[in-house]
């Protein structure tokens, strides 16, 4: 792997600890759904992780970030501010991508915390929408404060009837129409009372990504509806990414 240097340009801090970053950086063509690996030096030593790209490859790469207590690196990141330094392989990675997604009437995007970075640069790109007549976005987070992005994703819900918005609180009641984890709402019904819309193998695509228990939880709910896993070469309705 190799490592070029990198520089904020911008940081947005949607609440303590959770925040977003722009770098001044080259890296390779990418697809929304791919991430990069980011370094930090520590004791002298590069450090690396792994962060969606929640940008659109004519704008300078950003992410989206979680500070965990206790962990190593995203720490370090919380700490940059604009014209601090740090390095990023250029090269994007992985298949979590609109194009590898089947063709499906509906795609149902559920993300939990950062894990909505994604869908993000899948959205702001915008090719999903030729694609599918229905996209709802479900975000599950603790709180209201955790809802990054979501003045863009109103913005985008109001601009375009195909796409639905819908954030579930999980700590918190009343900021938002949902509450609940996304396994419970799938179970009960609510989740789509609210999008106005089934989720069934005929018409559905479910792509999942963040906490990998709730992962498996949503995927264990989405199952018992008779969705599956979906492989290039035994197709399916269900796509992941696990953070960890
Ligand atoms: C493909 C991929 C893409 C990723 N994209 C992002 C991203 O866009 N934004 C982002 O914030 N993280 C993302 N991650 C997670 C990221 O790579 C790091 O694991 C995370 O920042 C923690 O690193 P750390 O060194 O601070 O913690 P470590 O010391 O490595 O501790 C890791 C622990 O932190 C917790 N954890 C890790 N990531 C998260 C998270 N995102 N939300 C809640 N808890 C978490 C888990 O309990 C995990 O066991 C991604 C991971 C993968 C594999
Ligand atoms: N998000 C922030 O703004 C923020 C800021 C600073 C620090 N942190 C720290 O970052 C760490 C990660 O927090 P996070 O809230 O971003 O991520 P998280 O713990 O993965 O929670 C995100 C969402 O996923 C849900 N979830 C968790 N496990 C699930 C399961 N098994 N099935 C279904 N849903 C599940 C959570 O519901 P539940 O609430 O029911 O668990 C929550 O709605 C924590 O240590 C936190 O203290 C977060």
């Amino acid at each position: 792997m190799s490592f070029a240097a990198a520089r904020v340009i911008e940081r947005v801090d949607w609440s303590e600890g959770l925040f977003s970053l722009t770098l001044d950086a080259e890296v390779e063509p990418y697809a929304p759904g791919q991430f990069f690996n980011l370094a930090v030096a520590i004791e002298g030593v590069r450090v690396k992780r792994a962060y969606s790209v929640v940008s659109t490859k004519d704008r300078p790469p950003e992410f989206y970030i979680v500070a965990i207590p206790g962990g190593k690196v995203s720490p370090v990141l919380d700490r940059l501010r604009v014209g601090d330094s740090l390095e990023l392989d250029p090269r994007p990675h992985g298949f979590f991508v609109a194009s590898e997604v089947p063709e499906a009437r509906d795609l149902w995007m559920v993300a939990s915390g950062t894990g909505l970075g994604p869908y993000i640069a899948m959205l702001r790109e915008g090719s999903v929408f030729l694609r599918h007549e229905a996209i709802v976005l479900v975000h599950s987070v603790r709180t209201s404060a955790h809802l990054g992005y979501r003045r863009e994703l109103e913005d985008i819900a109001d601009a375009r009837p195909a796409f639905h918005y819908l954030p579930t609180l999980t700590r918190e009641h009343g900021a938002t129409h949902l509450h609940g984890r996304v396994d419970a709402i799938v179970a009960n019904g609510e989740l789509e009372r609210a999008a106005g819309l089934p989720i069934d193998a005929a018409h559905s695509h479910v792509m999942v990504c963040g906490n990998p228990a709730m992962l498996d939880s949503v995927k264990k709910a989405l199952e018992e509806r008779g969705l599956k896993k979906h492989r290039r070469r035994d197709p399916g309705q269900l796509s992941t990414e696990t953070y960890w």
